[in-house]
């Protein structure tokens, strides 16, 4: 696992932009899995400039997490159309290459069904960008998500709807109860793990997923048991992790302390 700590969200953006564009430079037809939230903002931003400098995607298949069940894709804060706008649109991607789960189908257990098996045909994801929730869920995988679960129809936690609420107004009320997410199995078979991770508030469950015990209870600590994985984080989000995992790197670089 290589983990890197940097001075800000922008920076980890640029460096996580970098690796995108060398797995793209390698493998033209690059499979993306795209993740949704704030953490990638940077990312996806530093993609589009390089995008306008002439890096070509046309080849690129886009992948997203996750999907919100009952909301039509027309919403503005369904991932159908957060991920037009902040991946489509700005990465230059064929509408056509770019799959998100379909939560406002008529039977979502089978939409997530199918969504996995479509996937699959792909030959998989061959480079997975990841935010962490605050109790260390990935994409919807909340804690207590089985190791090999694959796509589909999961509750959220109070905590996430919480979370999630700024998309909606504050109204925690207006975030769906449920999801269709790609399962933890089905993520760890990505071949290249990207987990971005910016702010103090994340800096517990970056913690438990780097250097705890490999638990249900913290999903993200899949990244402990996958074989190339890439983290970045901004120094704030790397605090309680010890000075061996690059916090103090960051501090000799003139970071400022993190509160
Ligand atoms: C959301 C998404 C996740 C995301 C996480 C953190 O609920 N389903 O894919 O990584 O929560 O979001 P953020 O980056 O906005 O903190």
């Amino acid at each position: 696992m290589r983990i890197e700590v940097l001075p800000d969200a922008a920076a980890v953006g640029a460096a996580a932009a970098a690796v995108v564009v060398a797995a793209l430079i390698s493998r033209p037809h690059l499979v993306l899995g795209v993740a949704t939230g704030s953490s990638p903002g940077p990312l996806y931003d530093a993609l589009a400039q390089r995008v306008r400098e002439g890096l070509d995607t046309s080849g690129v298949q886009a992948w997203a997490l996750d999907e919100y069940v009952g909301l039509p894709a027309s919403h503005p804060e369904s991932y159908h159309a957060v991920v037009a706008r902040t991946v489509t649109g700005p990465l230059g991607l064929d509408p056509a290459s770019v799959h998100v789960p379909d939560g406002a189908a008529r039977d979502p257990h089978a939409s997530a069904a199918d969504y996995e098996a479509a996937l699959a045909r792909t030959g998989g994801v061959d480079l997975q960008i990841l935010g962490i929730g605050h109790n260390g869920h990935l994409a919807f995988n909340e804690p207590g998500s089985p190791a090999g679960s694959r796509t589909r129809v999961v509750p959220l936690t109070v905590r996430t709807r919480q979370a999630n609420a700024r998309f909606f107004g504050g109204d925690v009320d207006a975030v769906p109860t449920h999801a269709i997410t790609q399962g933890l199995g089905t993520i760890g078979a990505a071949g290249h793990l990207l987990l971005v991770a910016t702010g103090a508030d994340k800096a517990e469950a970056v913690a438990a997923a780097l250097t705890g015990e490999q638990s249900a209870e913290v999903p993200a600590s899949l990244v402990q048991r996958h074989p190339q994985v890439t983290v970045l984080l901004d120094a704030a989000a790397a605090r309680h992790l010890p000075a061996s995992f690059g916090v103090g790197a960051a501090r000799l670089a003139g970071v400022a302390e993190p509160r």
